[in-house]
């Protein structure tokens, strides 16, 4: 048997795309292995790279250094790059990795058995399509886990002026819901407790396409219909596409989670505007003021870019005070990187210099945290119920640690591996990233 090994950067949609890549491979006859360490320790390497921003693109480079050399020694080695850096970079990836045999985009995956068999036979192949190859039949070969990460849409219309993903995962379009639901069913039966609905954009599911007489909100009523104990996630929401309907089926749904993950980007309306964000400081804050009226012990989660070109401190405090005054449970942050093909690349004139950037950044995190810890500290003394998700020892310590329904991770020293069980537990105490709980 041939021995593979996937190296996995970025999203969940990437680790999706490995899923699917794993269970082409397991059919073709290849065993995962782990990480290698030596020229020898696999037949076949592949790197799932990530573009969102510079240091993800170099990092999946300066990764594949090392292969490279080991080729030198073992020339049957092949090595694959695909994901988001090959399909916004194409044939450029040759020029700085030349060790590569196949550069595959996102949009090529569904060709992957054929494009390996080239490779086998010593062709250097290049597989990077405008528009992408249909779907094919083929099973996911889940990491054995408690969550499964199932993609309901791909790609993205939004052209946010900063963001490279409309360029390297191509237009939008939506999953057949017969097949969301078959998967959804077999991770079940695979043993899997919770389901995590996945896309750019989950509310604009059914938009476009071929079956626009779907939404998220019906999508999610369907598999809540699914018999057994599950949960039900989806992430990510773009704030004016949430729907009343669909906060309706997320308090009416028992197994769909409290919990929205609605990036802002920034507090400023001016800088939304020019990101090409189709909403306003207000707006956001209504919406997230509404479901917070509404859906009992909700979490809302963002993302936040600070140093956007042309960012001034004024607005940046914008972004500071939002932060603060929605409350918000936890946001991703991140200073801008700009991005090739991008609107806001070309305003050069008015980009940020880094280390004012950095010291916006390092303002944010602590402002991040702040919320995480007021956030954490609502549920102390509350009983509430943790799915587990994984079990370790430190220091002479067992502990099992999952999630609650909104997402907020457990701690809970237990001897007994608990992992996949839904407990009930009381919040006994808390850290910035953490609850701690004891069984009741
Ligand atoms: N579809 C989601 C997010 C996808 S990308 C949405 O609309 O929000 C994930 C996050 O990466 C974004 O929310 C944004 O905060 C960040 N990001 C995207 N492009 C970036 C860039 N050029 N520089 C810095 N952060 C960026
Ligand atoms: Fe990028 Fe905007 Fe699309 Fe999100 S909505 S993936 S930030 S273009
Ligand atoms: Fe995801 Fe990175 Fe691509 S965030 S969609 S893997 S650019």
């Amino acid at each position: 048997m041939k021995k593979v090994y996937i190296e996995t950067l970025g999203c969940q949609m990437n680790k999706s795309d490995t899923e699917k890549l794993y269970g082409m491979l397991d059919f073709l006859g290849y065993i995962e292995v782990n990480e290698p360490k030596d020229a020898f320790d696999a037949d076949l390497l592949i790197i799932n790279t990530c573009s969102i921003r510079q240091l993800s693109e170099d990092k999946a480079f300066s990764r594949i250094g090392t292969w490279g050399k080991w080729k030198e020694k073992n020339p049957d080695l092949k090595i694959v790059f695909c994901g988001c850096v090959a399909q916004a970079k194409g044939k450029e990836v040759f020029k700085r990795a030349h060790y590569v045999d196949l550069v595959m985009g996102t949009h090529n995956i569904n060709e992957f058995p054929d494009l390996l068999k080239r490779i086998e036979h010593g062709e250097k192949v290049y597989a990077n399509d405008e528009t992408p190859v249909p779907e094919r039949d083929i099973a996911q070969k889940r990491v054995k886990a408690v969550n499964a990460w199932i993609p309901i849409t791909e790609g993205c219309d939004n052209f946010c002026t900063y963001c490279i993903v409309p360029y390297t995962r191509g237009r939008e379009r939506s999953r057949d819901p017969q097949k969301i639901i078959a998967e959804v069913k077999q991770a079940l039966k695979d043993g899997f407790k919770e389901v995590t609905l996945l896309g750019q954009n989950v509310d604009s599911y059914g938009k476009k396409g071929d079956y626009t007489d779907w939404n998220l909100a019906r999508l999610l009523r369907e598999i809540n219909k699914i018999e057994g104990k599950f949960r039900i996630r989806f992430t990510t929401s773009y704030p004016t596409d949430i729907t009343d309907e669909l906060i309706q089926t997320v308090i009416d749904c028992d197994k769909v989670c409290e919990m929205f993950h609605i990036p802002m980007q920034s507090g400023s309306s001016v800088i939304l505007k020019k990101m090409n964000r189709r909403y306003n400081r207000e707006q956001y804050a209504e919406i997230v003021r509404k479901i917070r009226e509404q859906v009992k012990d909700v979490a809302i989660t963002s993302d936040f870019i600070v140093g956007f070109p042309s960012e001034t401190e004024e607005q940046f405090e914008e972004t500071l005070s939002v932060m603060r005054e929605l409350e918000l449970d936890y946001s991703n942050t991140a200073s801008y990187s700009p991005r090739e093909k991008t609107v806001a690349a070309k305003m050069v004139d008015e980009f940020i210099p880094d280390d004012v950037k950095e010291k916006r950044l390092e303002i944010i995190n602590n402002q991040n945290k702040e919320n995480c810890y007021k956030s954490n500290e609502k549920y102390v003394g509350r009983e509430m119920e943790v799915l587990i998700d994984s079990f370790y020892e430190r220091k002479g310590i067992k502990i099992n640690t999952g999630r609650t329904r909104n997402n907020k991770i457990v701690h809970i020293p237990c001897e007994k591996d608990m992992t996949g069980e839904f407990v009930n537990v009381k919040i006994n105490g808390l850290k910035t990233w953490y609850l701690k709980g004891e069984l009741v």
